[in-house]
């Protein structure tokens, strides 16, 4: 801390001098989410706080498709970004033509794109969802088939959840998430009997299917502070067990677990460059951010 010390100093600093807040996802480094952030959560709660900005500044740590959630629900706000190369292999496995494609091949079915999308995709969708609403979503869309882009996996186990509808699915994967297996999980909880182990929706379901509980990055935290467990393995991304450790000094966090090589791009030394030079301006096309406003905010309304 005593090397980061002065960057959290200088930017709370000039936070205030910028009317600016920071909106942090779980998964940013912990100076990050404990030293300078105003608002942390998973991708819902962090969408739900942009509509309720007042300051002038919106600082987005995470990736880019967050700070493109924030400039949509917020418009009038300055939204930074400050690694505009903080991307995400969902957001780009899909296009707007894959979302066409999609609905030629299931006409009439309805289109449920995870916010983990370009602005330009969540337009062409009918709503979005995200790891904590998915189901909940799904079963609420009319007719049978349900198309869910671009989380094969979040398609498989949302599928499981929601046995009424026909879920079909776009090929993509988390980076993240994908490399973890089943055989992991078994390893783990051999070698520590007693273990819990808590995976994010974005695993193979097979992964999922060895885990006790699954569920997005603030459900997971809310499962450990819980439920206390002795021994924890959070199958998700490193920085969530960092993040959460503090707060939950009796349990023990073990196991692997896999760097977001984009999530880390966010750095405190980024994010002071881009309050003081005011960089990294995220703008989104107001012909896009209409129709991609109505369709985060569709999903927000049906989670309430
Ligand atoms: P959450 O919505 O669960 O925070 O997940 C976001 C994400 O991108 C996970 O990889």
């Amino acid at each position: 801390w005593a090397i980061h010390a002065p960057y959290v100093r200088a930017i709370n600093e000039l936070k205030k001098q910028r009317n600016a807040v920071i909106l942090a996802h779980n998964y940013m480094t912990p100076q990050i989410y404990h030293g300078i952030s105003d608002v942390v959560g998973d991708s819902l709660h962090l969408a739900i706080k942009a509509t309720e900005v007042e300051a002038e500044v919106i600082v987005q740590c995470g990736v880019h498709f967050m700070a493109e959630t924030s400039k949509i629900l917020n418009p009038a706000k300055t939204v930074l970004m400050p690694d505009m190369e903080a991307g995400c292999s969902l957001a780009e496995s899909i296009t707007a033509e894959g979302i066409a494609e999609m609905r030629a091949r299931y006409p009439g079915a309805p289109v449920v794109s995870y916010v983990n999308t370009t602005a330009e995709v969540k337009a062409a969708s009918d709503i979005c969802c995200t790891s904590a609403n998915a189901a909940q979503i799904v079963a609420a869309m009319d007719g049978d088939t349900v198309i869910m882009t671009p989380d094969k996996w979040l398609a498989q186990n949302v599928a499981k959840q929601v046995p009424h509808k026909r879920v079909v699915w776009w090929d993509g994967a988390c980076i993240v998430h994908e490399q973890f297996t089943a055989q992991d999980l078994r390893d783990f909880r051999d070698w520590n009997p007693g273990l819990k182990i808590i995976a994010h929706p974005e695993c193979p379901p097979d992964v999922v299917a060895e885990a006790d509980y699954a569920g997005s990055t603030a459900n997971i935290q809310d499962w450990v502070t819980a439920q206390q467990p002795r021994q924890v393995m959070l199958v998700t991304e490193c920085s969530m067990a960092s993040n959460i450790s503090d707060a939950n000094p009796d349990v023990e966090f073990l196991g692997p677990c896999n760097m977001c090589p984009y999530m880390q791009k966010i750095t405190l030394e980024k994010v002071l460059w881009s309050l003081h030079s005011m960089s990294g301006v995220v703008e989104v096309d107001p012909a896009v951010a209409e129709p991609a406003r109505r369709a985060v905010q569709r999903m927000i309304d049906l989670s309430r």
